[in-house]
């Protein structure tokens, strides 16, 4: 019996071992919003800095601190109804039409621009997918107060026509791959688009966004073969990969419980069988005393009892 429970004790922590890894990997991937909230703070402080002689209507570049190189950042201060009756033909890479709204409404507001270079993938994961752009950021923060930092951003609606993202330089999408848009809102949910042209992405919202493939390679075991067909929709490698160890690890869970039952059925078998013949043995010894005295003593309930009590054993040993 002792034996029976330990099994069956390593068998729960064989099982809990194999089901940790993915709650465990479920329960941080929900945070991983923040830190690129916290980036959008910081380059928000950033890019308000550029505002020396804060004058209206011209874009100013920033300068980020130097732990966050490669990043490139710029501020737009602009009036509310000029946005809204002219928009911004030109901004960096982005073109606003007239008809852009925000909520809630301020006089005037700064449009910060953010340009993640070479930081894109570190502040945006998107497993199965490669970028083919930067990730481009478009933000906007009330200008009431520019040495405010930990500003809320300001919802921005397109309402007549949406604002359109040219990239300058998109890397190439692999053969059979389909190049779409991405777009990442403030809570950190992305979806995805397809191109209004061959480098040209489109909204109606703030966000960040850039152009995106589907990876067709693992990327992290180079030994595996390939699929050489260019299969577009084959799915997310990262998150296939992570569904492999899920699987393999059912499987090996799995097969380890079926070792454990064929043994527990093997062994309860041949613990009947023993008993079985260790009690024909007994009958045979004891011939048919044991039938007469169960007869015998009518009065005791006791006797009724299957013949394995151990009183009766003990009773009638020879
Ligand atoms: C970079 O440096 C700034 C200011 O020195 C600091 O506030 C920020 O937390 C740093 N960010 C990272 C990602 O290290
Ligand atoms: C991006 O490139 C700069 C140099 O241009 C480097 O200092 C920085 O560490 C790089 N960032 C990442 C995330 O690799
Ligand atoms: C602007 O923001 C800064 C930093 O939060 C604060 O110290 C200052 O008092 C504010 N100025 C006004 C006019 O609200
Ligand atoms: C901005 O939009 C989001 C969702 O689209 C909403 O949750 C949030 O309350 C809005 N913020 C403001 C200031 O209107
Ligand atoms: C993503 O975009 C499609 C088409 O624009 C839309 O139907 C869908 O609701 C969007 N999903 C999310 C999560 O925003």
């Amino acid at each position: 019996m002792g034996l029976l429970l330990r099994s069956l004790s390593m068998l729960i922590l064989l099982m809990w071992f194999f089901c940790l890894p993915p709650l465990g990997a479920q329960s941080t991937s929900g945070s991983s919003g923040s830190p690129a909230r916290a980036l959008d703070a910081l380059l928000q402080d950033y890019a308000f800095r550029a505002f020396r002689h804060p004058k209206t209507g011209i874009p100013f570049e920033g300068d980020v601190p130097s732990n966050l190189t490669g990043i490139k950042i710029a501020a737009l201060r602009l009036r509310s109804g000029s946005l809204y009756r002219r928009g911004v033909p030109m901004y960096k890479e982005l073109r606003i039409p007239m008809g852009v709204t925000e909520q809630p409404y301020v006089q005037r507001l700064v449009l910060v621009y953010q340009n993640l270079g070479n930081w894109s993938v570190k502040y945006y994961p998107l497993p199965g997918y490669t970028y083919l752009t930067p990730v481009l950021g478009l933000l906007a923060y009330s200008a009431s107060n520019l040495s405010a930092t930990d500003l809320p951003e300001l919802n921005i609606t397109a309402t007549d026509g949406p604002i359109s993202v040219q990239f300058p330089d998109v890397k190439s999408a692999p053969v059979g791959a389909v190049a779409k848009c991405v777009w990442f809102d403030l809570r950190g949910f992305h979806n995805f688009s397809d191109l209004a042209s061959g480098n040209i992405c489109t909204t109606i919202q703030q966000g960040h966004f850039s152009i995106v493939v589907e990876s067709i390679a693992p990327s992290p075991s180079p030994i595996s073969p390939t699929p050489s067909g260019g299969a577009p929709n084959a799915g997310p490698k990262k998150k296939s990969n992570s569904k492999v160890g899920i699987i393999v690890g059912s499987v090996l869970g799995g097969l380890a419980l079926l070792v454990f039952l064929t043994f527990l059925v093997l062994w309860v078998r041949k613990f009947k069988h023993r008993k079985k013949m260790q009690q024909m043995e007994r009958a045979a010894d004891q011939g048919e005393a044991l039938h007469m005295t169960t007869v015998g003593s009518t009065k005791a309930p006791a006797a009724t009892v299957t013949r394995t009590q151990p009183v009766l054993e003990s009773e009638y040993a020879p």
